[in-house]
């Protein structure tokens, strides 16, 4: 109930519905934002997937007067920062389409997608020093591996916001795009990997990652792994095939 869910041809849509909230993150959507999640990465008619919010809001953070209370060991035994690691587990691209209000745990969300759009109306910020925190849910590590050092830090320590023209000449997002096709593009996007091979896909979104962590040597080992184990698909000579052939390519995922 607190995410709407659906499909574009190969795109599978999650939109966070907790409007009254600003979309703020509690356990039950960050729980039903998973599972839908799962069940798309596990669906073979889906490519790639999309999560976006409102206008007014990707999200505004967790939600704050639930954690209000918490105490060390209710923050430890929740399962609540752990469900961003489910994220990291997803194998298909993730899109975020961010409109509005990307803060905290938001920005936190968008960031553990694999790739950031965004109608100029948004604003990124990791406001959590105005509540006597820091960033929970990955903020100081992507953050600081978007935009460097002295950017991050200044937004970490001192609550400052970034714009979505500022967020893209920081390099911590892909496109903006005026706020009333924000979403038809981040589909449209979506749309264009999911018919690309989907084998290929997932390894290469598997690479891209390894590089956040994993040595230059090791990741450079991986890489080299998987593309040979992508010679194990039909796809790849199917796509070899068909540009010697001069015709384009049909991929089965297989
Ligand atoms: N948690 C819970 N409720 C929230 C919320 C949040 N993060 N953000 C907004 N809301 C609620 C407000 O309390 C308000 O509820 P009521 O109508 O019941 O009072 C409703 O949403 C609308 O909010 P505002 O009236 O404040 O709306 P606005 O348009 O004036 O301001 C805003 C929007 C700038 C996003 C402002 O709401 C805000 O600053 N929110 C908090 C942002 C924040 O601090 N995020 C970090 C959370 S901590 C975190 O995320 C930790 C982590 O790393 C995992």
């Amino acid at each position: 109930t607190n995410i709407l869910v659906r499909r574009e041809d190969r795109v599978g849509v999650v939109q966070l519905n907790r409007p009254q909230a600003r979309n703020a993150l509690n356990a039950a959507l960050m729980a039903e934002l998973i599972a839908a999640l799962q069940a798309f990465d596990a669906d073979s008619e889906i490519g790639c997937i999309v999560i976006t919010g409102s206008e007014a809001a990707f999200a505004a953070g967790a939600d704050i007067k639930q954690m209000a209370e918490a105490s060390v060991i209710d923050m430890i035994d929740s399962p609540f920062i752990g469900y961003w690691d489910e994220l990291r587990r997803i194998t298909k691209p993730v899109v975020a389409a961010v409109s509005g209000w990307c803060l905290g745990g938001g920005c936190e969300l968008a960031m553990a997608c694999d790739l950031i759009l965004a109608a100029e109306s948004a604003v990124f910020g990791q406001p959590e020093i105005n509540l006597g925190v820091i960033p929970g849910a990955g903020g100081t590590q992507r953050l600081t591996l978007a935009v460097g050092k002295a950017l991050a830090m200044e937004m970490v320590l001192n609550g400052r916001t970034l714009s979505a023209e500022e967020a893209l000449r920081a390099g911590l997002i892909n496109r903006v795009y005026p706020v009333e096709v924000y979403l038809e593009e981040a589909i449209r996007l979506a749309n264009a990997i999911a018919a690309r091979a989907p084998v290929a896909v997932r390894l290469a979104k598997e690479a891209v990652n390894a590089s956040f962590e994993m040595s230059l040597r090791a990741g450079l080992d991986h890489e080299r792994r998987l593309f040979y184990l992508l010679f194990s698909t039909d796809d790849q000579k199917e796509g070899m095939d068909a540009f010697i052939n001069k015709r384009p390519a049909h991929w089965r995922g297989q």
